[in-house]
């Protein structure tokens, strides 16, 4: 059991961002980004043929007109930074959704007009859905330079899939991720959920063996979060769905962890597995990023901010002006504390990543060395020669972590955007 939130919340706090605050997001566009170098992109498409309950992202049902006004809207708004970005050089894109495949066509017109408009190089991750993987639109990705993937499989037992409101089996998943492969990119991630309502750790197992055996590179696997003002938060007050026991999920993942090591994957985030020297599948490679389309959010450095979420919004305030609903400034404590939460997430803190972004003033063991001290006293992180490493000990705690605290921004920030295309404000 956590201790009550009011207990380590505070402390917590204090530690890694010097003081105890209440985040405050409010409306106002920040300038463009000024630091210009490790920049990645960000590219939100907030449309799906069939919306999960389950699903706490921002995305609705898919309309040929919505989506045409949705697509006018982007290009208008990379068109608004492309002159102030002439000297950045971005290292990745990363699209996420709803379902970016969800029209293919224009979101090939997106990624052109990226390429023509920024100077980028990278890799390019696209999130895809099972039902929109023909081999047609796989191989159309590769051509436009996608190079990772990551399917939602979610699981491969129908009943559940049925139970979750998933529009696809699990066999039309597996199909999925075998037409990927065949068809080759640099690495192919799926993503599978537990803690599924009434799941029992067999139907967990034959998900992961499933999965594995399709030959992917990495396994990622979510708990299933009950966001309360996603329609399954709903559900779950309404019907009180159990959630499997803690000693179930427990063994869930400790197979997972154990069949994944077996196999010679590493662990390479607290909920993912892939093979060693593949690139990793992660929307948070990049610290510092900027975002386009409704709900995107951008971190350059100076500000964290959020587009609005509301996609006729959205469109209707471009190109006149920029569609940031929600911003804050972020000072260097914050940022630092903003990196480290990510990189204890990737389960390895890099010294050496920390001095290139805040040094010289400051070193990793300066800023966080009384917390690594104590997370090495309770065997959750080990010193290395370039950093420190989390234990699977530290693993399990920070997923717990995860679930009480970033749930709870997260459910904030969110749930306030979804309510109000333009709030007055978000207190996190
Ligand atoms: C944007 S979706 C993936 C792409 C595509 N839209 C799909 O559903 O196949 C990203 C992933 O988030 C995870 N996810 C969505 N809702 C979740 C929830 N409530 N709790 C935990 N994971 C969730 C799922 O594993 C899902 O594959
Ligand atoms: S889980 Fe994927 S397909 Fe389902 S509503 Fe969310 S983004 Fe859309």
């Amino acid at each position: 059991m956590l201790p009550a939130k009011s207990l380590w919340k505070p402390v917590l706090q204090k530690w890694i961002t010097g003081r105890v605050r209440r985040f405050r997001m409010v409306p106002s566009i920040p300038p463009f980004p000024s630091k210009l170098d490790s920049l990645g992109l960000y590219l939100h498409v907030p449309f799906c043929k069939s919306l999960c309950p389950f699903c706490p992202y921002n995305r609705v049902a898919y309309e040929k007109s919505s989506f045409e006004r949705y697509l006018t809207a982007v290009l208008q708004e990379i068109d608004i930074h492309a002159p102030h970005l002439r000297s950045a050089e971005f290292s990745s894109l990363y699209i996420g959704g709803g379902t970016p495949t969800v029209d293919l066509t224009g979101l090939m017109r997106i990624i052109s007009h990226l390429r023509s408009s920024l100077d980028f190089r990278g890799d390019i991750c696209i999130e895809l859905h099972p039902a929109h993987m023909d081999e047609d639109d796989l191989a159309s990705l590769k051509e436009a330079g996608v190079t990772m993937l990551s399917v939602g499989v979610e699981s491969t037992t129908d009943e559940l899939l049925q139970r979750i409101g998933r529009n696809h089996s699990g066999k039309e998943a597996l199909d999925a991720l075998g037409r990927a492969r065949r068809v080759g990119f640099d690495t192919i991630n799926a993503d599978l959920m537990f803690a599924l309502p009434d799941q029992t750790v067999d139907q967990w197992r034959h998900d992961v063996l499933a999965v594995l055996d399709q030959g992917v590179d990495q396994l990622s696997t979510y708990p299933m979060f009950t966001f309360p003002y996603s329609d399954h938060g709903r559900e779950v007050r309404a019907r009180s769905v159990q959630r499997p026991r803690d000693s179930t999920i427990r063994a869930m993942l400790r197979f997972t962890d154990q069949e994944c090591i077996d196999r010679g994957f590493d662990r390479c985030a607290v909920w993912s597995w892939n093979r060693p020297n593949t690139g990793k599948f992660s929307s948070i490679t990049r610290h510092r990023y900027l975002g386009f389309g409704p709900s995107a959010a951008t971190m350059d450095g100076d500000h964290f901010y959020v587009n609005t979420f509301d996609v006729d919004a959205y469109a209707d305030c471009l190109p006149a002006h920029r569609p940031v609903a929600l911003a804050m400034e972020v000072d260097t404590r914050l940022e630092m504390a903003y990196w480290l939460y990510w990189r204890v997430y990737e389960l390895f803190v890099p010294a050496a990543e920390f001095d290139r972004l805040f040094g010289p003033e400051e070193s990793l063991d300066s800023r966080f060395g009384t917390l690594f001290s104590t997370a090495r006293a309770a065997g959750m992180a080990e010193k290395t020669s370039d950093g420190y490493v989390i234990s699977p000990a530290g693993a399990y705690w920070i997923h717990r972590l995860q679930n009480e605290y970033s749930l709870n921004y997260i459910n904030r920030l969110w749930g306030t955007c979804r309510r109000d295309p333009w709030p007055a404000k978000a207190v996190l």
